[in-house]
């Protein structure tokens, strides 16, 4: 059986889609009512609870799962602090697992998890990658660079601002470089871990086959989805500013944290997955004329 937490997130639904085509039967940890009748209509079990509150996931596993834990945030909001979801939360999850004695424990992480970082959503991933290591679990830890495809929060916002904007507003200049990766290649990735987990024990980075300035990335996106506009820099000071005043907001557009990690290089070798896992992934613009068509 296939144990996934986050499973009705962006990457969790693309790998629910996937592993349903493929007849594995799956177990899904969910939060709200809602995503539990939408997946029990699946024919897939659901578990309600909560990684940040241990009590709710006494007795969920068993020695026969494979847990993969997706459960991530990209802003803290009120108690969801990075700390509790990725830190606590992987702990608690973790605890459970050994408690049970799952076959493999997978951890999905981030590219640039670092102790020392100073971003708090990289810093924590970290510490929660020591927490699985630490538990002495079979384990993989996945460190992805940003991934695309259809229903990601990244392509969406850019899309979204699109449709309204007569410029392609760029963030500072643009120059920092990313690796991202098409979701059918991170499932390709996983699903090799899922036939043969004692062949993926360790971490492993995952991006796609090219380093991209943000402002490629994103001048791409809007060309092949056919918002073809002229990109204007907008000072990063300005940005900050703006940000600050977003901050007031229920929902910011943007935090400082994430305009921070606009400037810096999220990369890896342009080969990560090919030498872990023996295929080429797509071009970022083979996978958006695939998926945005
Ligand atoms: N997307 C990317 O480009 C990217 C890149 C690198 C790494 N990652 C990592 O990959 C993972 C999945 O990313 P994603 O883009 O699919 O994220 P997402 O769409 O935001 O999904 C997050 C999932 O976590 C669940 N969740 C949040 N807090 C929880 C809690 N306290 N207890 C139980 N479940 C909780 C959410 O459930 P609800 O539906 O109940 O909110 C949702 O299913 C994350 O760990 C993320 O950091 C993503």
């Amino acid at each position: 059986m296939i144990f996934i937490a986050g499973a009705s997130g962006f990457i969790g639904g693309h790998l629910v889609d996937h592993l349903l085509r493929r007849g594995e039967k799956i177990r899904a940890l969910v939060r709200s009512a809602g995503a539990d009748e939408r997946f029990t209509r699946s024919g897939i079990q659901t578990v309600v609870g909560d990684i940040t509150q241990p009590e709710t996931l006494k007795g969920v596993l068993s020695p026969d799962d494979l847990v993969i834990h997706l459960v991530g945030i990209i802003e803290e909001k009120g108690p969801a602090t990075f700390q509790q979801v990725h830190v606590r939360g992987t702990t608690n999850l973790v605890a459970e697992a050994k408690q049970a004695g799952v076959r493999h424990f997978f951890y999905q992480s981030a590219l640039g998890a670092d102790l020392n970082s100073w971003s708090g959503y990289l810093r924590t991933k970290a510490e929660a990658e020591e927490a699985v290591k630490a538990g002495g679990l079979s384990h993989t830890i996945f460190r992805p660079s940003l991934i695309i495809g259809p229903w990601d929060g990244f392509t969406k916002k850019i899309l979204d601002m699109l449709k309204i904007s007569p410029v392609l507003p760029v963030p500072g200049d643009g120059k920092a470089r990313f690796q991202p990766v098409y979701v059918k290649d991170w499932l390709r990735c996983i699903q090799a871990v899922i036939e043969s987990p004692g062949a993926y024990r360790g971490t492993f980075d995952i991006g796609g086959p090219e380093h991209l300035t943000y402002q490629e990335i994103v001048e791409m996106l809007a060309q092949v989805s056919g918002h073809t506009r002229m990109s204007v820099n907008i000072p990063m000071g300005l940005m900050r500013f703006a940000a600050r005043a977003a901050g007031l907001l229920p929902t910011p557009p943007v935090t400082l944290d994430q305009l921070r990690l606009l400037e810096q290089d999220n990369i890896t070798a342009p080969d990560a997955v090919r030498r872990s896992f023996g295929f080429d992934p797509l071009p970022l613009r083979d996978a958006l004329k695939e998926f945005l068509a």
